[in-house]
């Protein structure tokens, strides 16, 4: 018998992680599922073995956890525990997505956001924002930096702003993969589906859209639905899976009001996603949002409330890696803001395994204030990967080379 009650029969075809026979339907929640592509491992196999009467589900060989064990990491506090979970991250990360720390060259394209987070520094209400929106020559030469340092992908990441049409970005795609070797990553908010697809269609290969809490109270609460109607990000996520795209989503830790059930909850939905990307920082407060004033009532009773720490972060980080472990998971600048000095390389030996360097031109990077005092504000972008390469090297760690493709989006494309 195995953990899903099945027999194991042998290795799966295309995998080779343990198979074992289960009805379609008798899909896990989390953590011991290939996500969607269970129907093409079922496929391949019923090529390979011949078709049979149920579906072989390809388990990988990881513990899915339960909600009252990640809920009980969450809230643990002894050393050596938290010792043996960034050792078990660690180790997982190392079997599944090895050693290489694959570099992204981030670059904010426009300031200017149409919607009203109740956290971001961006939204549009700030008027004390200065806003900018980037040309087409002035992204292109830093697309062109960022290949010359060796980066081998550029992120496209804007506020939601509809005055980046979607022709301008089919033309900006269009000549960034005509012209460069490098993989596109947008992050670029809600935008329609047409649109989405366009972009795909361009050559985008990568969607980051971070979820921000599963719990859909508070996520109405801080993340006011646009005029349209409501947007529900986790929809989109997985539309812009049926697309092709390699999907990154993640949440804020310590948001004022997220309980540790909904972070363990969140954490659930990462592997129910099935992501390819887990981008999770900090939440961090900034002065001219609704969420930073340090006068609201809370939300949720104290000893509820998940705190917006560096140990918080280090052990979403760490789950998240158990959770989906052939995932890309950046060690992120709102983790590094809280601790200039080793928040970076910590993420990167407790489950992380990428970096998002700034190629943000200096005059726009300190307008891109989504919250204060962010990591790499003052760096050019060759201080800024000199800096980064070493602290990788400090650690044992190489620079991965190429376009560093999520393991799970190729085994999921396979
Ligand atoms: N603190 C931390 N992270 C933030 N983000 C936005 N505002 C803040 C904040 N105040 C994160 C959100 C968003 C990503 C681009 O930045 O998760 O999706
Ligand atoms: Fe960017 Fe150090 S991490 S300058």
């Amino acid at each position: 018998m195995n953990i899903l009650g099945g027999s194991v029969r042998d290795l799966c075809a295309w995998c080779a992680h343990v198979l074992v026979k289960v009805e379609l339907r008798a899909r896990p929640a989390f953590g011991g599922s290939c996500g969607e592509n269970w129907h093409r491992g079922a496929n391949r196999y019923n090529r390979l073995f011949g078709a049979t009467n149920n579906y072989r589900l390809c388990v990988p060989a990881i513990i899915p956890m339960t909600h009252d064990e990640i809920l009980s990491w969450l809230r643990q506090s002894d050393e050596a525990r938290l010792a043996d979970l960034w050792r078990s991250a660690d180790d997982t990360r190392q079997k599944y997505v090895g050693g290489d720390v694959h570099l992204r060259g981030l670059i904010e394209i426009s300031n200017y956001c149409i919607r009203l987070c109740g956290y971001c520094g961006l939204r549009a209400p700030n008027q004390s924002v200065q806003r900018y929106r980037m040309t087409f020559e002035e992204i292109v030469a830093c697309v062109r930096q960022g290949e010359a340092i060796g980066y081998g992908t550029v992120v496209l990441q804007s506020g939601e702003d509809p005055g980046i049409t979607a022709d301008a970005m089919v033309h900006l795609i269009r000549f960034i993969k005509s012209e460069t070797p490098l993989a596109v990553t947008l992050s670029l908010g809600e935008r329609s589906e047409a649109e989405l697809a366009q972009w795909r269609e361009a050559g985008a290969d990568r969607y980051l859209l971070r979820f921000e809490t599963s719990n859909r109270q508070l996520y109405e609460r801080i993340h006011p639905s646009r005029p349209g109607g409501p947007a529900d990000r986790i929809e989109l996520l997985r539309h812009l899976k049926t697309l092709g795209y390699e999907v990154g989503s993640g949440v804020m830790i310590g948001i004022p009001g997220q309980s540790y059930g909904d972070l363990a909850r969140d954490i659930a939905l990462f592997a129910d996603l099935d992501l390819d990307m887990i981008g999770c920082g900090p939440y961090l407060a900034h002065p001219s949002t609704p969420l930073g004033d340090p006068n609201r009532p809370a939300i949720v009773p104290g000893e509820d409330q998940v705190p917006n720490s560096e140990l918080m972060a280090y052990k979403v980080i760490a789950l998240a890696r158990l959770v989906c472990p052939r995932a890309n998971i950046p060690s992120t600048t709102a983790l590094a803001t809280l601790n200039k000095q080793a928040g970076r390389e910590l993420g990167l030996v407790r489950g992380a395994n990428v970096v998002m360097p700034n190629l943000t031109p200096p005059q726009y990077r300190q307008l891109y204030e989504i919250y204060p005092d962010k990591a790499c504000i003052n760096e050019t972008a060759e201080a800024c990967h000199g800096c980064l390469a070493g602290r990788i090297h400090s650690i044992g760690r190489h620079v991965g080379s190429g376009r560093g493709d999520s393991p799970n989006y190729r085994r999921r494309e396979e």
